[in-house]
Protein backbone atom coordinates (compact mmCIF):
# COMPACT_ATOMS: atom_id res chain seq x y z
CA UNK A 1 0.00 0.00 0.00
CA UNK A 2 0.88 3.23 -0.42
CA UNK A 3 1.14 6.17 2.08
CA UNK A 4 -2.44 5.98 3.56
CA UNK A 5 -4.46 9.08 3.27
CA UNK A 6 -5.58 10.57 6.49
CA UNK A 7 -8.04 12.87 6.73
CA UNK A 8 -8.80 14.68 9.30
CA UNK A 9 -12.14 17.23 9.50
CA UNK A 10 -12.47 19.98 11.05
CA UNK A 11 -15.52 22.60 11.43
CA UNK A 12 -16.11 24.83 14.02
CA UNK A 13 -13.76 26.73 16.82
CA UNK A 14 -13.27 23.62 19.19
CA UNK A 15 -13.33 20.74 17.58
CA UNK A 16 -10.28 22.89 15.13
CA UNK A 17 -8.08 23.72 18.09
CA UNK A 18 -8.56 19.98 19.95
CA UNK A 19 -7.78 18.70 15.94
CA UNK A 20 -4.86 20.74 15.61
CA UNK A 21 -2.64 19.11 18.15
CA UNK A 22 -3.95 15.58 16.08
CA UNK A 23 -2.78 17.49 12.49
CA UNK A 24 0.57 18.76 14.03
CA UNK A 25 1.55 15.45 15.36
CA UNK A 26 0.45 13.11 12.39
CA UNK A 27 2.32 15.61 9.92
CA UNK A 28 5.41 15.24 11.88
CA UNK A 29 5.06 11.60 10.52
CA UNK A 30 4.47 12.27 6.59
CA UNK A 31 6.89 9.99 5.15
CA UNK A 32 4.52 7.16 6.89
CA UNK A 33 1.20 8.77 6.11
CA UNK A 34 -0.36 11.77 4.58
CA UNK A 35 -2.91 13.78 6.35
CA UNK A 36 -5.19 16.34 4.75
CA UNK A 37 -7.14 18.76 6.50
CA UNK A 38 -11.05 19.32 5.35
CA UNK A 39 -12.88 22.13 6.84
CA UNK A 40 -16.60 22.15 6.42
CA UNK A 41 -16.72 25.73 7.24
CA UNK A 42 -19.36 25.25 10.02
CA UNK A 43 -18.23 28.49 11.07
CA UNK A 44 -16.44 31.04 8.99
CA UNK A 45 -14.11 33.59 11.10
CA UNK A 46 -13.90 31.51 14.25
CA UNK A 47 -12.84 28.09 12.33
CA UNK A 48 -10.24 31.19 10.30
CA UNK A 49 -8.69 31.94 13.54
CA UNK A 50 -8.48 28.51 15.38
CA UNK A 51 -6.70 27.11 12.24
CA UNK A 52 -4.14 30.22 12.38
CA UNK A 53 -3.24 29.82 16.09
CA UNK A 54 -1.19 26.60 15.12
CA UNK A 55 0.07 27.91 12.19
CA UNK A 56 -2.59 25.48 10.09
CA UNK A 57 -4.56 26.28 7.24
CA UNK A 58 -7.31 23.97 5.39
CA UNK A 59 -6.55 22.05 2.16
CA UNK A 60 -10.15 21.19 1.47
CA UNK A 61 -13.33 24.28 2.56
CA UNK A 62 -16.58 23.68 2.14
CA UNK A 63 -17.70 27.12 3.15
CA UNK A 64 -20.70 25.50 4.13
CA UNK A 65 -21.85 28.47 7.07
CA UNK A 66 -24.79 30.65 6.76
CA UNK A 67 -26.01 33.61 9.04
CA UNK A 68 -29.20 32.15 10.83
CA UNK A 69 -28.40 28.11 9.64
CA UNK A 70 -30.32 25.63 11.58
CA UNK A 71 -29.03 22.36 12.35
CA UNK A 72 -30.55 20.68 9.25
CA UNK A 73 -29.21 22.65 6.92
CA UNK A 74 -25.44 22.74 8.43
CA UNK A 75 -25.89 18.62 8.58
CA UNK A 76 -27.21 18.46 4.37
CA UNK A 77 -24.89 21.06 3.52
CA UNK A 78 -21.47 19.13 5.11
CA UNK A 79 -22.58 15.82 4.50
CA UNK A 80 -22.73 16.35 0.60
CA UNK A 81 -19.69 18.50 0.80
CA UNK A 82 -17.95 15.83 2.63
CA UNK A 83 -19.28 12.88 0.47
CA UNK A 84 -17.99 14.90 -2.74
CA UNK A 85 -14.62 15.70 -1.17
CA UNK A 86 -14.09 11.65 0.20
CA UNK A 87 -15.27 10.82 -3.19
CA UNK A 88 -11.98 12.89 -4.83
CA UNK A 89 -9.76 12.16 -2.21
CA UNK A 90 -10.84 8.47 -0.83
CA UNK A 91 -9.29 8.95 2.00
CA UNK A 92 -8.05 5.40 4.27
CA UNK A 93 -9.21 7.13 7.60
CA UNK A 94 -11.11 10.10 8.59
CA UNK A 95 -10.23 11.72 12.24
CA UNK A 96 -12.62 13.82 13.77
CA UNK A 97 -13.16 15.43 17.71
CA UNK A 98 -16.10 16.17 20.17
CA UNK A 99 -19.40 16.79 19.53
CA UNK A 100 -20.52 19.25 16.78
CA UNK A 101 -22.12 18.29 14.02
CA UNK A 102 -19.37 18.83 11.89
CA UNK A 103 -17.85 15.63 13.55
CA UNK A 104 -21.13 14.11 13.66
CA UNK A 105 -21.46 14.09 9.98
CA UNK A 106 -18.09 13.49 9.28
CA UNK A 107 -18.75 9.92 11.01
CA UNK A 108 -21.99 9.78 9.00
CA UNK A 109 -19.95 10.47 5.55
CA UNK A 110 -17.17 7.83 6.21
CA UNK A 111 -19.42 5.19 7.55
CA UNK A 112 -21.49 5.49 4.33
CA UNK A 113 -18.07 4.80 2.21
CA UNK A 114 -16.84 2.35 4.73
CA UNK A 115 -13.62 4.24 6.09
CA UNK A 116 -12.21 3.62 9.68
CA UNK A 117 -13.14 6.75 11.55
CA UNK A 118 -11.12 7.65 15.09
CA UNK A 119 -13.28 9.58 17.17
CA UNK A 120 -10.99 11.92 19.14
CA UNK A 121 -12.31 12.46 22.62
CA UNK A 122 -15.11 9.72 22.71
CA UNK A 123 -16.88 8.72 25.37
CA UNK A 124 -18.08 11.89 27.01
CA UNK A 125 -22.11 11.24 28.58
CA UNK A 126 -24.73 13.01 30.26
CA UNK A 127 -27.64 11.16 31.28
CA UNK A 128 -30.19 12.50 28.35
CA UNK A 129 -29.99 13.10 25.01
CA UNK A 130 -31.02 16.05 25.17
CA UNK A 131 -28.51 17.77 26.84
CA UNK A 132 -26.56 19.60 25.86
CA UNK A 133 -28.44 19.81 22.63
CA UNK A 134 -27.61 18.72 20.18
CA UNK A 135 -23.96 18.13 21.22
CA UNK A 136 -25.39 14.72 22.87
CA UNK A 137 -26.90 13.48 20.41
CA UNK A 138 -23.68 13.98 18.05
CA UNK A 139 -21.22 12.20 20.20
CA UNK A 140 -23.29 9.05 20.71
CA UNK A 141 -24.36 8.61 16.78
CA UNK A 142 -20.25 9.14 15.77
CA UNK A 143 -19.18 6.47 19.50
CA UNK A 144 -21.51 4.21 16.81
CA UNK A 145 -19.51 4.82 14.37
CA UNK A 146 -15.94 4.80 15.34
CA UNK A 147 -13.62 2.06 14.76
CA UNK A 148 -10.83 3.75 17.26
CA UNK A 149 -12.27 5.50 20.44
CA UNK A 150 -9.61 7.84 21.91
CA UNK A 151 -11.18 8.85 25.36
CA UNK A 152 -9.77 11.70 27.49
CA UNK A 153 -10.14 9.91 30.99
CA UNK A 154 -10.63 6.41 32.59
CA UNK A 155 -14.39 7.71 32.76
CA UNK A 156 -15.13 8.42 29.37
CA UNK A 157 -13.67 5.04 28.90
CA UNK A 158 -15.77 3.53 31.09
CA UNK A 159 -18.76 4.64 29.35
CA UNK A 160 -18.17 3.48 25.99
CA UNK A 161 -17.94 0.59 27.64
CA UNK A 162 -21.10 0.55 29.34
CA UNK A 163 -22.06 0.46 25.69
CA UNK A 164 -20.22 -2.94 24.78
CA UNK A 165 -17.86 -1.16 22.44
CA UNK A 166 -15.10 -3.47 22.82
CA UNK A 167 -11.84 -3.13 24.95
CA UNK A 168 -9.07 -3.34 21.75
CA UNK A 169 -11.12 -0.07 20.16
CA UNK A 170 -11.11 2.11 23.59
CA UNK A 171 -7.74 3.72 24.51
CA UNK A 172 -7.30 6.57 27.06
CA UNK A 173 -4.97 9.07 25.69
CA UNK A 174 -6.00 12.62 27.57
CA UNK A 175 -7.39 15.52 25.68
CA UNK A 176 -5.71 17.20 23.07
CA UNK A 177 -7.09 20.24 23.62
CA UNK A 178 -4.67 20.18 27.00
CA UNK A 179 -2.29 19.69 24.62
CA UNK A 180 -3.62 22.97 22.64
CA UNK A 181 -4.03 25.14 25.36
CA UNK A 182 -0.20 24.22 27.27
CA UNK A 183 1.68 24.75 23.56
CA UNK A 184 -0.23 28.27 23.49
CA UNK A 185 -0.06 29.17 26.69
CA UNK A 186 3.81 28.42 26.16
CA UNK A 187 4.45 29.92 22.99
CA UNK A 188 3.29 33.00 23.65
CA UNK A 189 4.23 35.26 27.04
CA UNK A 190 1.45 37.79 27.31
CA UNK A 191 -0.51 39.25 24.33
CA UNK A 192 -3.43 40.47 26.03
CA UNK A 193 -4.39 42.27 29.27
CA UNK A 194 -6.86 44.04 30.50
CA UNK A 195 -5.90 47.43 31.74
CA UNK A 196 -6.88 47.00 34.87
CA UNK A 197 -5.26 46.71 38.40
CA UNK A 198 -8.13 44.94 40.04
CA UNK A 199 -9.87 41.43 38.96
CA UNK A 200 -10.99 40.28 35.91
CA UNK A 201 -14.44 38.16 35.88
CA UNK A 202 -14.36 36.22 32.80
CA UNK A 203 -17.21 35.35 31.63
CA UNK A 204 -18.32 32.76 28.29
CA UNK A 205 -21.60 31.84 26.83
CA UNK A 206 -23.14 30.39 23.67
CA UNK A 207 -24.79 26.88 24.31
CA UNK A 208 -28.34 26.46 22.14
CA UNK A 209 -30.16 24.90 25.26
CA UNK A 210 -28.97 28.35 27.13
CA UNK A 211 -30.80 31.04 24.23
CA UNK A 212 -33.30 33.03 25.25
CA UNK A 213 -34.29 33.32 29.01
CA UNK A 214 -31.06 31.24 30.66
CA UNK A 215 -28.77 33.49 29.09
CA UNK A 216 -30.83 36.80 29.97
CA UNK A 217 -30.70 35.46 33.81
CA UNK A 218 -26.74 34.70 33.21
CA UNK A 219 -26.25 38.15 32.07
CA UNK A 220 -28.27 39.81 35.06
CA UNK A 221 -26.57 37.86 37.47
CA UNK A 222 -22.91 38.69 35.96
CA UNK A 223 -24.01 42.33 35.77
CA UNK A 224 -25.05 42.33 39.48
CA UNK A 225 -22.31 40.60 40.91
CA UNK A 226 -20.21 43.04 38.68
CA UNK A 227 -21.94 45.94 41.05
CA UNK A 228 -21.67 44.29 44.12
CA UNK A 229 -17.42 43.80 43.28
CA UNK A 230 -16.34 47.51 42.82
CA UNK A 231 -12.48 46.07 42.33
CA UNK A 232 -13.70 44.07 39.46
CA UNK A 233 -14.41 44.32 35.94
CA UNK A 234 -16.42 41.59 33.48
CA UNK A 235 -15.43 40.83 30.65
CA UNK A 236 -17.67 38.76 28.33
CA UNK A 237 -15.89 37.16 25.14
CA UNK A 238 -18.80 37.09 22.46
CA UNK A 239 -19.90 34.24 20.50
CA UNK A 240 -20.74 35.65 16.76
CA UNK A 241 -23.81 33.69 17.00
CA UNK A 242 -26.55 36.69 16.71
CA UNK A 243 -28.84 35.14 18.74
CA UNK A 244 -26.24 34.94 21.90
CA UNK A 245 -25.01 38.42 21.22
CA UNK A 246 -28.67 40.41 21.02
CA UNK A 247 -29.30 39.27 24.26
CA UNK A 248 -25.94 40.07 26.15
CA UNK A 249 -25.83 42.85 24.39
CA UNK A 250 -29.38 44.53 25.79
CA UNK A 251 -28.16 43.48 29.39
CA UNK A 252 -24.30 44.16 29.56
CA UNK A 253 -24.12 47.26 26.45
CA UNK A 254 -22.90 50.19 27.77
CA UNK A 255 -22.52 48.90 31.61
CA UNK A 256 -20.11 50.50 33.43
CA UNK A 257 -16.92 48.28 34.02
CA UNK A 258 -18.30 45.82 31.30
CA UNK A 259 -15.97 44.84 28.19
CA UNK A 260 -18.10 42.90 25.58
CA UNK A 261 -15.37 42.16 23.30
CA UNK A 262 -15.11 39.89 19.64
CA UNK A 263 -14.46 36.25 20.36
CA UNK A 264 -10.38 36.72 20.59
CA UNK A 265 -8.21 34.46 18.71
CA UNK A 266 -7.36 31.56 21.08
CA UNK A 267 -3.88 32.77 22.20
CA UNK A 268 -5.15 35.97 23.52
CA UNK A 269 -8.14 33.86 25.09
CA UNK A 270 -6.05 31.62 26.66
CA UNK A 271 -4.13 34.93 28.20
CA UNK A 272 -7.34 36.41 29.26
CA UNK A 273 -8.11 33.19 31.09
CA UNK A 274 -4.91 32.69 32.76
CA UNK A 275 -5.23 36.86 34.05
CA UNK A 276 -8.67 36.16 35.44
CA UNK A 277 -9.88 35.34 38.30
CA UNK A 278 -13.17 33.44 38.42
CA UNK A 279 -14.39 31.91 34.83
CA UNK A 280 -17.92 31.77 34.26
CA UNK A 281 -18.56 29.79 31.58
CA UNK A 282 -21.13 27.15 29.47
CA UNK A 283 -18.77 25.83 27.23
CA UNK A 284 -17.09 22.70 27.41
CA UNK A 285 -13.52 23.29 26.60
CA UNK A 286 -13.43 26.38 28.70
CA UNK A 287 -14.74 23.96 31.68
CA UNK A 288 -11.24 21.98 30.75
CA UNK A 289 -8.66 24.62 30.22
CA UNK A 290 -9.59 26.62 33.21
CA UNK A 291 -8.27 24.16 35.84
CA UNK A 292 -5.05 23.91 33.93
CA UNK A 293 -4.21 27.02 35.20
CA UNK A 294 -6.00 27.28 38.78
CA UNK A 295 -9.06 29.22 37.78
CA UNK A 296 -12.14 28.52 39.61
CA UNK A 297 -14.83 27.80 37.28
CA UNK A 298 -19.01 28.11 37.79
CA UNK A 299 -20.27 25.67 35.23
CA UNK A 300 -23.33 27.33 33.94
CA UNK A 301 -25.29 24.10 32.79
CA UNK A 302 -27.71 22.01 34.48
CA UNK A 303 -25.69 18.67 33.39
CA UNK A 304 -21.73 18.66 32.14
CA UNK A 305 -20.38 15.78 30.83
CA UNK A 306 -17.26 17.02 31.71
CA UNK A 307 -17.34 15.58 35.98
CA UNK A 308 -13.75 15.17 36.18
CA UNK A 309 -13.02 19.26 36.99
CA UNK A 310 -16.21 19.14 39.73
CA UNK A 311 -15.23 15.73 41.22
CA UNK A 312 -11.67 17.49 42.00
CA UNK A 313 -12.97 20.67 43.17
CA UNK A 314 -11.74 23.28 40.46
CA UNK A 315 -15.19 23.81 38.86
CA UNK A 316 -18.77 23.60 40.42
CA UNK A 317 -22.11 23.19 38.24
CA UNK A 318 -24.14 26.06 39.44
CA UNK A 319 -26.63 26.06 36.10
CA UNK A 320 -28.61 28.80 35.32
CA UNK A 321 -30.79 30.00 37.73
CA UNK A 322 -29.63 33.88 39.11
CA UNK A 323 -29.65 33.21 42.65
CA UNK A 324 -27.24 30.52 42.24
CA UNK A 325 -25.12 32.48 39.71
CA UNK A 326 -24.93 35.38 42.22
CA UNK A 327 -24.50 33.34 45.45
CA UNK A 328 -21.96 31.01 44.35
CA UNK A 329 -19.61 34.08 42.54
CA UNK A 330 -20.54 35.87 45.37
CA UNK A 331 -19.04 33.72 47.69
CA UNK A 332 -15.58 33.03 45.85
CA UNK A 333 -15.36 37.19 45.26
CA UNK A 334 -15.92 37.33 49.03
CA UNK A 335 -14.17 34.46 51.11
CA UNK A 336 -10.74 33.83 50.54
CA UNK A 337 -10.82 30.22 51.63
CA UNK A 338 -13.67 28.88 49.35
CA UNK A 339 -11.20 30.79 46.10
CA UNK A 340 -8.31 28.84 47.26
CA UNK A 341 -10.71 25.78 48.02
CA UNK A 342 -11.33 25.87 44.02
CA UNK A 343 -8.13 27.70 42.83
CA UNK A 344 -6.11 24.40 42.34
CA UNK A 345 -3.98 23.57 39.18
CA UNK A 346 -5.43 20.13 38.37
CA UNK A 347 -5.37 18.41 35.50
CA UNK A 348 -8.05 15.59 35.03
CA UNK A 349 -8.43 16.12 31.37
CA UNK A 350 -4.52 15.08 30.21
CA UNK A 351 -0.90 15.73 30.30
CA UNK A 352 -0.60 17.32 26.89
CA UNK A 353 0.29 14.17 25.11
CA UNK A 354 -2.93 12.97 24.11
CA UNK A 355 -1.76 13.71 20.11
CA UNK A 356 1.21 11.90 20.27
CA UNK A 357 -0.78 8.70 21.92
CA UNK A 358 -3.29 9.03 19.09
CA UNK A 359 -1.02 9.29 16.37
CA UNK A 360 1.02 6.39 18.02
CA UNK A 361 -2.48 4.52 17.11
CA UNK A 362 -3.61 5.62 14.16
CA UNK A 363 -0.50 4.86 11.99
CA UNK A 364 -0.23 1.59 13.79
CA UNK A 365 -3.72 0.64 12.57
CA UNK A 366 -1.97 0.54 9.33
CA UNK A 367 1.02 -1.84 10.71
CA UNK A 368 2.64 1.82 10.68
CA UNK A 369 5.45 2.29 13.84
CA UNK A 370 6.23 5.41 15.16
CA UNK A 371 7.14 6.13 19.00
CA UNK A 372 4.86 5.20 21.53
CA UNK A 373 3.90 7.25 24.43
CA UNK A 374 2.41 5.09 27.50
CA UNK A 375 -1.24 5.87 27.52
CA UNK A 376 -2.61 8.34 30.44
CA UNK A 377 -5.16 7.39 33.33
C1 LIG B 1 -21.20 25.26 17.36
C2 LIG B 1 -21.37 23.85 17.92
C3 LIG B 1 -21.17 23.85 19.42
C4 LIG B 1 -19.86 24.51 19.82
C5 LIG B 1 -19.85 25.91 19.21
C6 LIG B 1 -18.56 26.63 19.54
C7 LIG B 1 -22.95 22.42 16.74
C8 LIG B 1 -24.35 21.97 16.65
N1 LIG B 1 -22.70 23.39 17.66
O1 LIG B 1 -22.31 26.05 17.85
O2 LIG B 1 -21.17 22.51 19.88
O3 LIG B 1 -19.78 24.59 21.23
O4 LIG B 1 -19.96 25.79 17.77
O5 LIG B 1 -18.54 27.91 19.00
O6 LIG B 1 -22.11 21.93 16.02
N2 LIG B 1 -21.14 32.55 13.29
C9 LIG B 1 -20.42 33.49 12.53
N3 LIG B 1 -19.07 33.29 12.35
C10 LIG B 1 -18.41 32.22 12.86
C11 LIG B 1 -19.13 31.30 13.63
C12 LIG B 1 -20.50 31.47 13.81
O7 LIG B 1 -20.98 34.47 12.06
O8 LIG B 1 -17.19 32.10 12.64
C13 LIG B 1 -22.60 32.73 13.49
C14 LIG B 1 -23.44 32.46 12.22
O9 LIG B 1 -24.49 33.37 12.19
C15 LIG B 1 -23.98 31.05 12.46
C16 LIG B 1 -24.17 31.07 13.96
O10 LIG B 1 -23.06 31.81 14.48
O11 LIG B 1 -25.18 30.80 11.77
C17 LIG B 1 -24.28 29.70 14.61
O12 LIG B 1 -23.21 28.83 14.25
P1 LIG B 1 -23.39 27.22 14.45
O13 LIG B 1 -22.13 26.53 14.04
O14 LIG B 1 -24.67 26.78 13.80
O15 LIG B 1 -23.61 27.06 16.02
P2 LIG B 1 -22.72 27.47 17.24
O16 LIG B 1 -23.65 28.09 18.21
O17 LIG B 1 -21.50 28.23 16.84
Amino acid sequence: MDRPRLICVVGTRPDTIKTAPVIRELRKYSDLAETVVVATGQHREMLKQALEAFDLTADHDLEIMQHGQTLAQVTCRALEGLDRTFDELKPDYVIAQGDTTTTFVASLASFYRQVPFGHVEAGLRTDTVWNPFPEEFNRRTTGLIAKHHFAPTTWAAENLFREHHSKDSVFVTGNSGIDAVLAVAEKEKQTWFPEHPGRVILLTTHRRENWGEPQRRIAEAAKDLLAQTPDAILVVAMHRNPQVREVLNSVLGGQDRVHLIEPPDYAPFVKLMQRSYLILTDSGGVQEEAPAFAKPVLVLRDTTERPEGVHAGAAKLVGTDYDAIVREGRSLLDDADAFHGMAKAVSPYGDGRAAERIRYLVLKSFGLESPEVPMWG
